[in-house]
């Protein structure tokens, strides 16, 4: 089953968006495997966003997302890493459709609450990235045993 790396970045869990978008993810039919608050370093964060390096918006982004602790997740289902990234929303403020996370709730293309990978490679590298192989879980969901 495909996975990916999500991650509320400090605007969204300062503004207490955790939950709505733990809750939109939940809702499309996703399976959360690991998750952990954490406060990024800026060598991590400098690697997790190396293909920016020497953009004009790349130290802004770094600084913004050292700023603050960012909800960091791994997410499982068919497809997990191009749909997470239709409910995420285009990273441009002003294309990011109502309806998305983006679009819901940014007003600013570098405060935009959610990162998600964009392949499978950066799937692979991120989650690698961010957690240990025995923090991401393999689980069945049941709800019939519990109702
Ligand atoms: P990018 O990887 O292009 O977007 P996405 O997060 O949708 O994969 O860019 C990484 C982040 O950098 C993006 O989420 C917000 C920030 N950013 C800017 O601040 N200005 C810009 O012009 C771009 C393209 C990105
Ligand atoms: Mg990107």
């Amino acid at each position: 089953m495909e996975k990916t790396f999500l991650m509320v970045k400090p605007d969204g869990v300062q503004r207490g968006l955790i939950g709505e978008i733990v809750k939109r993810l939940e809702q499309k039919g996703f399976q959360l495997v690991a998750a952990k608050l954490m406060l990024m370093t800026r060598e991590q964060a400098e690697e997790h966003y190396a293909e920016h390096k020497g953009k004009d918006f790349f130290e802004p982004l770094v600084e913004f997302i050292t700023s603050g602790p960012v909800f960091a997740m791994v997410w499982q289902g068919e497809q997990v890493i191009a749909l997470s990234r239709i409910l995420n929303g285009k990273t441009n403020v002003l294309e990011a459709a109502p309806g998305t996370i983006r679009g819901d709730f940014a007003l600013h293309t570098r405060l935009n609450l959610i990162h998600g990978s964009d392949s499978p490679e950066s799937a692979e590298r991120e989650i690698n990235h961010f957690f240990k192989p025995e923090e991401i879980l393999d689980y069945k969901r049941d709800v019939s045993r519990w109702l």
